[in-house]
């Protein structure tokens, strides 16, 4: 079995890509063949500063080596150093019809939220269904809001199978974590980097706290009775906290005279816990920055070995050379 998944480098790793994705990437990695990669390209939709990208990257595999990552086990890679799902994104996109990309509820969302679009947004699910056709993969752990990429990216194996007459992709399935929902951010809608609404997994002291105390809730005094499942605090607080903990904010909240404010400082002990030990992982992985590049180029060569063949073969069904001509 193939594993495969990505996080985008576009700003820090938050509590909604911990538990919709990052915790199940780590569970996943013996489990088959896992490859994650950070993405990069897709990240360029939104990061256009080349040293900001750069520091962004090695901030995202610090995490993800801080979090559990084991090299060794699974293939962590830059996306970009496989320049071939690039390739291979413009074979997929003479298939794919606008009808399909218009309806993408990342793209309808990200619009909605004023953000300007441009032709790689657009194309930004083109990219992703490359990224997961060009390694074969079967299995994809993502969170809930990527689904209906991987939906698009099944849509457009089939056409290209049926447009060339061929076989070359596997048909990938999204796997959600157990109990998957979308992790609201701080406002109660997605936690997203781009919102700014985001908790941030190694986050700290004064910041964190101010984040965790800006989660928005409705205007219940302490003493009102509350619903839990209304309360952002409580919802995030059964991702970090142990069951009985959960069970006992919940029947505190339900009776009255258990502030938002508690639940928020409750909130705040249980994530510093939850991640004391990968802080500490992170700061010593941080001090030594040459073998974090190391792992992501030995990972960089093993996957575009892997995606190299299977372009090799989709250039062959359109009609071209296996292989591109490789210089004189
Ligand atoms: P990205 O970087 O936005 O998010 C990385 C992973 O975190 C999950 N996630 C969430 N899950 C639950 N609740 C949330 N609030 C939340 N926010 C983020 C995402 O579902 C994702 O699994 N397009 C992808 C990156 C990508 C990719 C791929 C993924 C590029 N190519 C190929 C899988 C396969 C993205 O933007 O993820």
């Amino acid at each position: 079995m193939r594993i495969l998944s990505g996080v985008q480098p576009s700003g820090q790793q938050h509590l909604g890509n911990y538990f919709g994705a990052i915790e199940q990437h780590i569970a996943l990695q013996r489990e088959g063949e896992a490859y994650y990669f950070i993405a990069d390209y897709h990240a360029l939709t939104t990061v256009q500063d080349p040293a900001r990208l750069r520091e962004l990257v090695g901030q995202v595999a610090l995490d993800y080596l801080a979090l559990g990552l084991d090299p060794t086990a699974a293939t962590f890679f830059r996306q970009s150093d496989v320049p071939e799902v690039t390739e291979l994104t413009w074979l997929l996109s003479t298939v794919t019809g606008m009808g399909l990309l218009e309806r993408g509820h990342s793209y309808k969302d990200k619009l909605a939220h004023g953000i300007t679009p441009r032709a790689g947004l657009f194309l930004y699910p083109v990219l992703m269904a490359a990224d997961i056709l060009a390694y074969r993969s079967d299995v994809v752990p993502v969170g809930k809001d990527q689904v209906q990429h991987i939906e698009m990216t099944q849509d457009m194996a089939e056409l290209f199978h049926n447009a060339f007459g061929c076989e070359v992709f596997r048909r990938p399935e999204a796997r959600l974590a157990e109990g998957a929902a979308v992790v609201p951010g701080t406002d109660g809608q997605k936690m997203s980097k781009s919102y700014d609404n985001i908790v941030g997994i190694f986050d700290e002291g004064k910041p964190l706290k101010k984040r965790v105390m800006s989660i928005v809730t409705d205007s219940k005094g302490v003493d009102e009775p509350k619903d839990p499942e209304a309360c952002v605090p409580y919802q995030l607080y059964k991702l970090v906290a142990p069951p009985e903990e959960v069970a006992e904010m919940g029947r505190r909240l339900a009776d009255g005279g258990y502030g938002y404010g508690d639940a928020k400082h409750a909130l705040l002990a249980a994530i510093d816990g939850r991640f004391a030990e990968a802080r500490e992982r992170r700061r010593a992985l941080a001090a030594d920055p040459d073998s974090v590049e190391d792992v992501l180029a030995a990972g960089g060569r093993r996957a575009r070995a892997v995606a190299a063949t299977v372009l090799g073969a989709a250039r062959e069904a359109v009609g071209m050379a296996g292989h591109p001509v490789t210089g004189p």
